[in-house]
């Protein structure tokens, strides 16, 4: 069963200098596979000299907007991100598996809600998606966006953001703290710290207090700083949601993770593997990660970021141990169920028997 599916690129342009917003529309009997939620990505696949790359970019646009558009900003060495800004053209055929992600929350029309979001950089694009879908399908509600950047010239949909501004007057306001751009406002330059956060909510340009959820996307430290400030101002960690992959590079896990007890030899760790329905046993090579020995034996284990980010590669472990050595996908409850990061997971007993389709 593929993954991927055709999507046409309708159209391309520029937001900065650095990126770019592409619209895409699924053809060749796609279009089923496309329904997004507010806030998800796509992940797009391409042979680069022969080698597969598998990229994640978050879908921009509201759900209520007509149309499937993706943010991709260039990053340094970034074989896929460079080669969609200086060369895709208009007319030509992406594959991508089906939106997915749960950076978002359920919304309802007559809910009076007051949401609020961080984003640094490219992290506006689910954001983005976010706050277009939650602004239209709940006409009561409010939303408070700090956006960080380094200076103007780096804002990503600077013009989108005013005409929303302008859409929804008194629903949404836009604060933009820019790292090197001297603003009216000193409060407003510098980095996104913990201690501007805790500025920006002492003097009120952001009111957590009547705040019900806060989206966060960017670098983790940026993250992990905006996190303590909203806990710090009283807000519950359910209601802070994050979404990491954005901002991780992905790549391969390096280091085997240190077991705490390994009874497996690892050598000749029998391993079976439940996909799409049909099962097959195979064996593992010493410190191979559930996802390379099944990609190993020709299985067509889902998976995109390859660093414990997007969840695209879960799976559950029916029998035996496994150690995940990073995650920042799952939830505690899924972990608790048997469920894991196949990318990020070692076998520690010599048999494991693992499902990907529950
Ligand atoms: Fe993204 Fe495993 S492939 S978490």
């Amino acid at each position: 069963m593929s993954r991927f599916h055709d999507l046409e690129v309708t159209d391309i342009r520029k937001t900065t200098r650095d990126a770019v917003v592409v619209t895409l529309r699924p053809v060749n009997g796609a279009a089923d596979h496309f329904d997004f939620v507010q806030g998800q990505y796509l992940t797009f696949r391409r042979d680069f000299d022969g080698e597969e790359l598998r990229r994640s970019y978050s879908i921009c646009s509201g759900m209520d907007d007509g149309v499937l558009q993706v943010g991709i900003k260039r990053v340094e060495g970034g074989a896929f991100s460079a080669w969609v800004n200086d060369e895709l053209q208009v007319g030509e055929v992406l594959q991508a598996m089906p939106p997915m992600g749960r950076f978002h929350v359920p919304l309802d029309a007559a809910a009076r809600g007051h949401y609020l979001g961080f984003a640094a950089g490219s992290g506006i694009t689910p954001v983005l998606s976010i706050i277009r879908t939650t602004l239209r399908r709940e006409p009561h509600a409010s939303f408070t966006l700090v956006y960080a950047n380094k200076g103007v010239n780096t804002i990503m949909f600077r013009e989108e953001l005013e005409d929303l501004k302008n859409a929804y007057l008194g629903r949404f306001n836009v604060i933009h703290v820019l790292g090197t751009d001297a603003q009216e406002i000193d409060l407003f330059t510098g980095r996104l710290t913990q201690g501007k956060c805790a500025e920006l909510f002492r003097t009120g340009w952001v009111d957590v207090a009547s705040a019900d959820t806060a989206f966060i996307c960017g670098p983790e430290p940026m993250m992990l700083d905006i996190a303590a400030a909203l806990r710090d101002a009283g807000m519950a960690d359910d209601r802070i949601r994050f979404e990491l992959f954005a901002s991780v590079q992905p790549g391969r896990l390096k280091q085997p993770p240190r077991a705490a007890r390994v009874e497996a030899t690892g050598k000749g760790t029998e391993i079976t593997i439940t996909l799409d329905g049909a099962t097959r046993k195979v064996s593992a090579d010493e410190g191979q990660s559930l996802l390379d020995t099944a990609l190993a034996n020709d299985i067509d284990a889902p998976f995109a970021c390859r660093a414990g980010v997007c969840s695209t590669c879960r799976c559950r472990v029916i029998e035996g141990e496994v150690e995940m050595a990073v995650n920042h996908a799952l939830e505690d409850y899924e972990v608790e169920k048997g469920y894991v990061l196949s990318c990020q997971s070692r076998p520690l007993t010599d048999r494991v028997r693992i499902d990907y389709d529950q």
